[in-house]
């Protein structure tokens, strides 16, 4: 037998009750009031009623049609009104505090290279970076360095090949500038440099800043000139600077450079272990073999001078910011990065 249009109704109303969305909302639509949906099959069927049942039935399946056409829009109306409130109630609260973004800041020994580079700069000298990666020429044959020097043995450097190494040293950056470029020259090379060795004081990687300066007439007092001037602006304007005779081969003659304690002004402290003079690096004059192994007619060493220096990064940082281990630099503990 027919289910009758109550069981239909029904029906209808209680899949519509379940209904949680404006898409299913449509489907269910469809499926009772749509062209193919089952009201308008039974409408479609009143054709086979005899005429005198035509009428009644008629009226009872448009009054089932508006029924349900009603319920239908009603229970739209409700779901648009629970989706307007779930929005209402997921708004954000623009009034409270952002989150903040964790920024990170310039690493001290970056600082430090920074602040001595705008002290070279500001003396007239050009930077210029030379590969970490070098050839044995650049590091070493070109700066003097013959083989079987003591500081090109395997424990000291890290080789990539047997022609490859990381520079040692930023001396090497000297050889590619005077390579490519004539006197006169002023030049610093900032970078980090690699040497085999690791403790308190040492580390496989550190920095140096490198300085040369080539002209037809440099001398030594030049060279003492520029360094108290870089130590006054670094540690303080009573900085004084003393040089002790040394050995680098290329440079002739060579000085350690030692800058007067900015601590105990000479008094003896634990940092310049009481001699009043801590150390900061090595300088000298270039060694006119240096410069015959440029091999260019401008660097000819009848003609021309030059003064170099080098300078630790990290001595120099560990002094000015009073750290103790070299290894802390590196090991990027946020709760030392963040006191710089
Ligand atoms: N390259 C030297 C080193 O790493 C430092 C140095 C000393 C550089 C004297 C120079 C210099 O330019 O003249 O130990």
């Amino acid at each position: 037998m027919e289910e009758t249009l109550d069981a239909l109704k029904a029906r209808a109303l209680q899949d519509l009750a379940a209904i949680d969305s404006e898409l299913l909302l449509v489907q269910i639509k469809a499926r009772f009031l749509g062209k193919k949906g089952e009201l308008t099959a039974r409408m479609k069927g009143m054709a086979q009623l005899p005429p005198e049942q035509r009428r009644e039935a008629g009226q009872q399946l448009n009054v089932l049609k508006d029924e349900l056409e009603a319920a239908f829009a009603d229970h739209l109306t409700l779901l648009r009104r629970a989706g307007l409130t779930r929005l209402e109630s997921n708004r954000p609260d623009i009034s409270l505090p952002g989150r903040v973004l964790p920024s990170g800041h310039v690493h001290p020994i970056e600082q430090i290279l920074e602040e001595m580079e705008d002290i070279f700069i500001g003396l007239g000298f050009n930077v210029e970076e030379g590969p970490d990666i070098e050839d044995d020429f650049h590091n070493f044959e070109a700066l003097n360095l013959p083989p079987g020097h003591p500081a090109r043995e395997m424990q000291d450097t890290f080789y990539v090949s047997s022609n490859l190494l990381l520079r040692t040293q930023t001396s090497a950056a000297q050889v590619h500038t005077m390579l490519k470029q004539d006197p006169p020259l002023r030049m610093i090379s900032p970078g980090a440099v690699y040497r085999s060795d690791m403790d308190i004081s040492h580390s496989p990687m550190f920095h140096q800043v490198e300085g040369l300066m080539v002209d037809e007439r440099v001398s030594m007092t030049d060279l003492k000139g520029v360094l108290l001037d870089f130590a006054r602006r670094m540690f303080g304007p009573q900085t004084g600077i003393r040089f002790r005779a040394s050995f680098f081969p290329f440079t002739e003659p060579s000085a350690e450079i030692d800058i007067s304690c900015f601590i105990c002004y000479g008094q003896g402290c634990r940092t310049c272990k009481h001699s009043g003079w801590i150390e900061i690096g090595g300088c000298g004059m270039v060694n006119p073999a240096v410069f015959r192994k440029i091999g260019r007619p401008e660097y000819d060493p009848s003609r021309i001078r030059g003064f170099a220096f080098g300078l630790g990064v990290e001595r120099i940082t560990m002094l000015k910011l009073g750290i103790a281990d070299i290894r802390t630099l590196f090991e990027n503990d946020l709760r030392l990065l963040h006191q710089f």
